[in-house]
């Protein structure tokens, strides 16, 4: 197999003669330690644990080589020998997932990255409460996660203050309580130069993209109290810190978000209560569709590869991507971090 010690690079010794990559996998954290109950170690060999600390290891799909069982002491690892996730804080298999036992409210969970952060967090062992205004996208969404018990849904208004009291209130008396909020509702509204847009649409934006992220905060800070804390996540935009012309709703809405988060940081870090926003740049999927169309219905295809030309990891996101980010900061992982704008956006905003 070709770069077969090069990536994902073992340490010398006998994991190199023990252990080959699968496949190629993007480096991420140093070290790892595989648990004696993932390896068949002779009581002869002296180890507790095959240790791989020390390396710059990768999310590896490792296999035994053949005849690895020759080797000197008799290693052998049981088929498949997996290391998902390299974190030596998740080899426990008890902290596999990441938010067991913890009961999340998902707003706007019909849409791309609602959906896909619910699948993570039902998958990451949360109890999960779907949150949109169309019942029927909410029937859909909900046949495609089904996961029995853990998955409930409410239809509301993310700006209706009646609608998200009671969405709230259903999870506590659904779930026990709530943990988890991922305030993602949002709508992009309508391009326009300032001068021609209209006051209506630019409120509607605001009060989707704003006062729903604020109500849903609103209806939590109780609940998450009584729990002894939480984490609040908001789903701001990359449009939350840079501005771009001909979307002012939505960049000042964002920008707002920005600000309510901090705020609310402040005020709720006594609580226990975490408060962060999540920024995406470009996420490939509907919205993003959406505004390469409004900017330019000729050729939207050509505002995509301009977008893509700026970013310097070259690509749109993904939903799951932004999935990936809202687990690490509503788990406990994330426990020092308050108040924060995390970029997700393949570094446009570095520059
Ligand atoms: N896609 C991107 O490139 C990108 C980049 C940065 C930030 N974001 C942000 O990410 C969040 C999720 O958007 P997305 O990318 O997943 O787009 P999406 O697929 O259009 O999802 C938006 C979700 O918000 C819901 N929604 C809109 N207005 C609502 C309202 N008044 N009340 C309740 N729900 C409402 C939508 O429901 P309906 O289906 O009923 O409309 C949908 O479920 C938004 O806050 C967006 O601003 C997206």
């Amino acid at each position: 197999m070709s770069g077969l010690f090069s990536f994902p690079r073992l340490p010398p010794g006998p994991c190199q003669k023990l252990f080959e990559p699968v496949a190629a996998a993007t480096p991420t954290r140093a070290g790892c330690i595989l648990p004696r109950d993932q390896v068949v170690l002779p009581d002869d060999s002296g180890l507790r644990n095959l240790n791989l600390m020390d390396t710059s290891f990768a999310s590896a799909k490792l296999r035994p080589r053949s005849g690895a069982q020759a080797f000197p002491r008799g290693f052998a690892a049981r088929q498949p020998l997996e290391l998902a996730n390299p974190c030596p804080m998740n080899q426990n298999p008890e902290h596999k997932k990441r938010l067991h036992g913890k009961v999340a409210v998902v707003t706007g969970a019909t849409g791309g990255i609602g959906e896909a952060t619910a699948k993570l967090f039902l998958q990451e062992g949360a109890s999960v409460m779907l949150v949109a205004r169309s019942a029927e996208k909410l029937k859909e969404t909900c046949s495609r996660l089904a996961v029995g018990q853990r998955l409930a849904q409410f239809v509301a208004d993310a700006a209706d203050e009646t609608a998200m009291a009671a969405a709230i209130d259903a999870t506590v008396r659904t779930f026990g309580g709530v943990d988890i909020l991922f305030a993602n509702a949002g709508t992009e509204g309508k391009c326009a130069p300032i001068e021609a847009q209209q006051r209506k649409d630019f409120e509607e934006v605001l009060r989707t993209n704003v006062v729903g992220v604020w109500l849903a905060m609103k209806y939590c800070v109780g609940p998450m109290k009584q729990r002894g804390g939480g984490s609040m996540l908001a789903v701001a935009s990359m449009a939350g810190v840079v501005g771009f012309a001909g979307v002012a709703p939505y960049i000042a809405s964002k920008h707002a978000v920005c600000g309510l988060v901090k705020s609310a940081a402040l005020e709720l870090g006594p609580s226990g209560i975490r408060v962060n926003a999540i920024a995406p740049g470009p996420i490939d999927n509907r919205m993003i569709r959406s505004l390469e169309s409004q900017v330019s219905p000729e050729d939207p295809g050509s505002v995509r590869e301009g977008m893509k030309a700026m970013i310097p990891l070259k690509r749109y996101g993904t939903n799951e991507e932004v999935a990936c980010l809202a687990v690490f900061l509503a788990s406990d992982e994330a426990s020092y971090c308050t108040g924060g704008i995390h970029m997700i956006d393949g570094g446009y905003t570095a520059g």
